[in-house]
Order: structure tokens, then sequence, then C-alpha cells
């Protein structure tokens, strides 16, 4: 079975394709004009699935393989160079491609170096993980960290196109598994909250989907970000909503230094956020427990025990160098953040998409989360 969608990012297209067959990749390859390609991939994927994809490849044009480990603390500017250096060595030109498969981290990294190799050469991304397939991949940024926060350094590039092979997810953990669904929990709440009812009905904790049921959360992941980007590719807009729950995600998944997962941050920081959207007047509360239930749902509160490790100086200190700074005046005592109005409508219009908030306004939103958290069995303690 071959699905085919086209991604729309303002003047920009790019096919996406999502097959349960490997051999289908090879009939879009030839398409794309290339003489040479360098598969770089994540070496946690089952080498048996990069060899077959390499010898696949071959039957058509050179290619050549690059294995990196990944993990957060490997997301940085070093190792894009010393990736690129090796596929210089290995003979990378300007007509050659890269087909960067793996995750959200592969794919940040590999597509920053497509973008910086030579000025910029191709790039085509074969995503392993949902959170690449449904979220990553649908949006130009690519980017590394640095010392001080997260995905600080980078550029918007634009993939040649997308594969999604289903078979490749297989063997994805069901803790990343449902990491990659709280980004779709976030596209629910933020864009297409009319979808929520149907989506429930799906959506269980045991983490079992079919092929069929992971092209409706495709489907619906592609149809809310091409809603926004369409318009605002850049993400200055907006599509600044897609960074709902990321600014104190973000803080606790760099905090951990990658040990709790992006889209385990994520869902804290949908809690977290709406609750602070709700304290400053926004979002009703019936709104902000449909973020739980949905969490809830598909069991990721279950996976969020790591976030206890940090208190709330530590999480808001970080959040003081989240990357949506210099958007609107500061001062020492908030931080921005993007809020929601009610669902599916972000606060802010025109240019003024980012709110300011308060530190005790974030003190009391986490403690409410930690609260509701410990009465749902969970013990919260120094986020208190
Ligand atoms: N550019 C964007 O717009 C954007 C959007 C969302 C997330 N991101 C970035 O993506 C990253 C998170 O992505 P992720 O959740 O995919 O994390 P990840 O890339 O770290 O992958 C999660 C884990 O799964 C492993 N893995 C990957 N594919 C596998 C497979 N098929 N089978 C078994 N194991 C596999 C990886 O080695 C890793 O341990 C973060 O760095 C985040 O900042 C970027």
């Amino acid at each position: 079975m071959l699905y085919e969608y086209r991604i729309i990012i303002g003047e920009l297209e790019y096919p996406y394709y999502l097959s349960d067959n490997t051999e289908d990749f090879i009939e879009k390859l030839k398409k794309i004009g290339i003489n040479s390609a360098f598969i770089v991939f994540d070496d946690a994927i089952n080498v048996d699935y990069v060899t077959g994809l390499k010898k696949l490849v071959q039957k058509e044009i050179s290619c050549e393989v690059v294995s990196v480990k990944v993990s957060e603390k490997y997301k940085s500017l070093k190792e894009v160079e010393l990736i690129s250096e090796r596929l210089l060595e290995l003979g990378i030109n300007r007509k050659s491609c890269i087909v960067a498969v793996g995750g959200g981290v592969l794919g940040n990294i590999a597509g920053l170096v497509a973008g910086l190799l030579f000025r910029g050469i191709k790039l085509i991304h074969i995503p392993t993980t949902v959170m690449a397939a449904t979220d990553s991949v649908l949006s130009l940024k690519q980017a590394v960290n640095t010392r001080l926060g997260k995905n600080l350094l980078g550029m918007f590039y634009k993939p040649e196109m997308i594969f999604t092979d289903h078979t490749s997810l297989l063997s994805l953990s069901k803790r990343d598994y449902n990491a990659g669904l709280a980004e779709l929990v976030k596209n629910l709440v933020s864009v297409i909250p009319q979808q929520i009812p149907e989506l429930y009905e799906i959506l269980n904790d045991r983490v079992e989907y079919t092929f069929d049921e992971f092209n409706l959360f495709l489907d619906l992941s592609i149809k809310a970000k091409c809603s926004l980007l369409k318009r605002d590719m850049y993400e200055k807009k907006e599509a600044l909503v897609f960074e709902y729950g990321h600014t104190v995600g973000h803080a606790v998944e760099f905090l951990s230094k990658g040990e709790i997962k992006h889209g385990e941050g994520v869902a804290f920081g949908l809690m977290v956020e709406s609750e602070i959207s709700h304290e400053l007047g926004y979002l009703k509360e019936n709104e902000v427990d449909i973020h739980y239930k949905l969490l809830e749902k598909i069991g990721i509160i279950n996976q969020l025990s790591n976030v206890e490790a940090y208190t709330k100086d530590e999480i808001w200190n970080v959040m003081r160098h989240d990357n949506k700074r210099g958007y609107i005046t500061e001062n020492d005592g908030s931080v921005p953040m993007v809020l929601l109005k009610s669902l599916g409508k972000c606060c802010g219009e025109d240019t003024n998409y980012i709110k300011l908030v308060p530190k005790p306004v974030f003190e009391k939103s986490i403690k409410k989360v930690a609260d509701r958290l410990r009465n749902s069995s969970r013990i919260f303690s120094k986020i208190d």
C-alpha cells in the first residue's frame, strides 16, 4: 500500500510517501536527479534494514552509508562537522543526495549537514520514528543544540521528498512511539480540535496501532501543520502555535540531557502551559481537562516520572534561554511562551503570538500539574 501527500510550506512543495514496502523507495528516488546517494543513519536502526536499503539503491546509483550515534548530547555542531568530513572522505559531491534515515535527532543533524555542505545539496528523509514521520519532517526547521539550550543553531532547509517506510517503525519502542504521539495531541488541542472525538476512540495506552491508523495520524498531522505553514513557512507568526508546550518541554528535556524524550517533555509542557493559559484567563477549565484526558488516553503520563528530578527554579532558569526570546520586549521576571486562547486558537494576533509569563504564574501552574498527577497516584515532590 502506498499513500502520497503533497507538503506545501509557503511557496515550497515536496512529496511525502507512506508505504509498507521498502522497494517503493527506488521508484521515487529515480525522480530526484542525483548521481549518488549517501545514507546517514541512526545506528540504533536494525543494520539489516540499512544494508537492504543500500543494496536497493545501488541497483540504480552508487551509494555509501555513514552510521551516527544518536542522542541529544550528540545533536551538536561538532557532530555536523564530523559527519560532513566523513561524507567528503567518501566522495560526496554537489550532485549527491543525503538520505537521512532515523528519528528527529538524526533528521535534524543530517538536515543541517545537507544545508551546509557545498552551501546546500539535495536531502531526502526516511523518518523512522513517529515523532519524525508525523512532525519534524513536516517543517523546514533543522537545528542542533548548544551548551545553553536546545535547537539554538540551525536553518530552514527543504527536503526533496519524504519516504516513510512503515516497516521501519515496527522496531520502535512503545515509549518512543508514544513520545511521537505527544505532538499529535498538541496539534489536536491547538489546531484541529474538531478531530478530537474521532481520535479519542482510536488512541490507546497499549500503544497498538495499525498501518491505517498510523496513516490517519499522518493525514491529520499534515492537515494541521500545512494549514498554517502554507502562510507562515518560517514559523514566526500563527505557526508559532506549533511551539505550544515546548518552552517547558524543551527545558526539562534539556535538563535531563535527553533522558526525558522530546515528546515526553512536550506532554509535560502541554499540561503546564495549558494551566498557564487558564491562569492568565484564556483557556477554560474543561479545555485544560481535555489536555490531561488525551495524554492519559495514550498512557504517556506514566512515562513522566523523570520530570520530578527538577526544581521549579531549575526549569525556569533553562526556559530563560528558550529560542522564542527576542520576539517581544522581555523583563527579568518573565519568560515568553506560546499560549492558547481556546482550543484550536493561539493567543495573539498579527505579529504578536508570544505572551510573557510571570514567574509566579509559572510556579502556580506547575504546582497544579504536580497536584493533579499526584492525585492520579504519581508522586511529584520536588516541583512543589
Ligand atoms: N525540526 C522540527 O521541527 C522538529 C519537530 C519535532 C521534533 N524535533 C526534534 O526531534 C528530536 C526528537 O525526535 P525523536 O523523538 O524521533 O527522537 P530520536 O531521534 O532521539 O529517536 C528516539 C529514539 O528511537 C531510536 N530509534 C529511531 N528510529 C528507530 C527505529 N525505527 N527502531 C528503533 N529505535 C529507533 C533512536 O535511536 C532514539 O533512541 C528532538 O531533538 C526534537 O528537537 C524537531
